[in-house]
């Protein structure tokens, strides 16, 4: 019965998709580029043009609107962006009739500059102001630019439903936090995002109860800053100190919010990033440890194993309160994967500093990393006040040997499961063969096994036999 009620609400929510696609006249390409609330915003942006004539297109040249969803987080970044750009004018001489956008960070950084000085895009849109496109379409259709990089004290989408590009159809994203207030100094998310808001859970339990409905199995909780999620009838979280006392004592943090959408959907796997140090607290952990369906995985980025680094990159904490955080992660979750992000030759960072990052990563042994040389960001208060003085040789250098580093603890965390029986959620074939299934367990790693009769979506038993330094594989029990 209950299966049955689905397929119906599933084919409910194709008919009102096609009946809307019939309608929409217009094509849009979109592009996303940076991290995976981009990607999200992608979604969304994808949602607000289907209600307002566009359906979405992979074909650039069948495109009558192009939209790059940007990022500004290290220069090589931007550059790939301008590469894009070229190419879509060089489309755009074909078909003159075509229209560019920029979104995101890239819009917000830049802002005007990119009508005055690159004349390469007809419209700049920044992350807060997605609302706003299709006015700001009607002026860029009747031959005038346009630009909207107005930075928000509320707008969380909550109310859009974001159409899923590009979906496996297993896994999603659902943002619940925008903005950032932590004002690392290398970063530029605080100017491009704005000041940290948090969404209404209803509209998020209401999403994911949807993405169940419509056979997603897993979700990603998203936001720069996750554990920093403060519900108290909207607003900005620094403002949360000026809400009424009844506000401030109903008020709703992350591990409450985890808790609740693991009770309300409790065969739905939850995961979530990015956690700050400085902002995760026990009780997230405690929540994790009580449900099952939230996976055993956490992206802690660092930045730096030296205090004094730690401090000029303005992160709120030291190596040894990171290193107390590590002790309870193990304690409280004794099988959960870790993960880092790292930044190489950061402003002042000596050879001892550098030292203590390796050490770091010594004691942790990250199941993962992700990891930079630092880029200098216009803007930011280390590009006002700290020299970008470690030469490239040395951050290059530095980098290798943190990369090579991880590399070795990657396999040795691999290495562990070997023989042991994992749970994976499948989530479509094997990029190497059609023969084999891809998924991923708790904590995220990812597992390849031979097909049975088994299907994507389905949770499976693998026992792991061997592995790479990225990928375990194994068979089925
Ligand atoms: N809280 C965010 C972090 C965004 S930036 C999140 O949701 O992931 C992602 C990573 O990029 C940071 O953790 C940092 O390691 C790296 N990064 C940020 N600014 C950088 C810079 N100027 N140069 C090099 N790496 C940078
Ligand atoms: Fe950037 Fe630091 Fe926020 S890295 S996104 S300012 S937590």
């Amino acid at each position: 019965m209950a299966s049955e009620h689905i397929i119906e609400e599933k084919k409910q929510g194709q008919a009102l998709i096609t009946e809307q696609d019939a309608l929409n006249k217009k094509k849009v390409y979109i592009e996303s580029y940076g991290c995976q609330m981009n990607l999200n915003d992608s979604e969304i942006v994808a949602s607000i043009l289907a209600k307002n004539g566009y359906n979405t297109t992979h074909l650039l040249e069948e495109a009558d609107l192009v939209l790059v969803n940007t990022c500004s987080i290290r220069e090589k970044a931007e550059q790939t962006i301008r590469k894009r750009l070229q190419k879509y004018n060089s489309v755009k001489s074909i078909n003159p009739e075509m229209k560019i956008g920029v979104l995101g960070c890239m819009a917000e950084r830049l802002k005007n500059k990119f009508l005055e000085e690159e004349k390469m895009v007809d419209m700049v849109v920044g992350p807060d102001a997605y609302r706003d496109l299709p006015k700001l379409l009607r002026t860029v259709e009747s031959g005038r630019e346009a630009v909207n990089v107005f930075l928000s004290k509320e707008e969380t989408y909550a109310d859009v439903t974001p159409i899923r590009l590009n979906t496996n159809g297993v896994t999603a994203f659902v943002s619940i936090t925008r903005g950032c207030d932590n004002m690392c100094t290398f970063c530029v998310v605080p100017f491009t995002r704005g000041r940290e808001r948090s969404r209404d859970p209803e509209s998020i339990v209401k999403e994911i109860k949807e993405l169940w409905k419509n056979g997603y199995k897993e979700v990603t909780l998203l936001g720069q800053n996750v554990d920093s999620y403060l519900w108290y009838g909207g607003g900005l979280k620094k403002d949360f100190k000026k809400a009424s006392l009844s506000a401030q004592e109903n008020a709703l943090d992350f591990a409450k919010l985890l808790e609740l959408v693991a009770d309300e959907l409790p065969e739905m796997r939850i995961r979530f990033a990015t956690s700050n140090p400085q902002d995760m607290s026990v009780d997230v952990l405690y929540a994790m440890s009580r449900h099952k369906n939230i996976c055993k995985y956490i992206h802690l980025p660092v930045q730096s194993g030296s205090t004094r680094m730690l401090k000029r990159m303005n992160r709120q904490h030291t190596r040894e309160e990171y290193i107390e955080l590590i002790d309870k992660i193990r304690e409280i979750l004794p099988d959960c994967a870790i993960s880092q992000d790292m930044i190489a030759g950061f402003s002042g960072e000596s050879e001892e500093d550098h030292k203590e990052t390796l050490s770091l990563m010594e004691y942790v042994k990250y199941d993962f990393g992700f990891m930079f040389a630092y880029s200098e960001r216009p803007g930011t208060p280390a590009a006002k006040d700290m020299e970008d003085d470690v030469p490239m040789e040395i951050k290059k250098r530095r980098l290798s040997e943190i990369i090579n580093l991880q590399m070795e603890h990657g396999l040795y965390r691999m290495q562990q499961f070997i023989g042991q029986n994992v749970e994976v959620l499948i989530e479509g074939n094997s990029k190497k063969s059609d023969g084999h299934w891809m998924g991923r367990n708790s904590q995220n790693a990812v597992v390849v096994f031979p097909k049975g009769d088994e299907k994507k979506g389905d949770l499976v038993k693998v026992k792991v036999t061997h592995c790479t330094s990225a990928t375990l594989i194994g068979k089925r029990v």
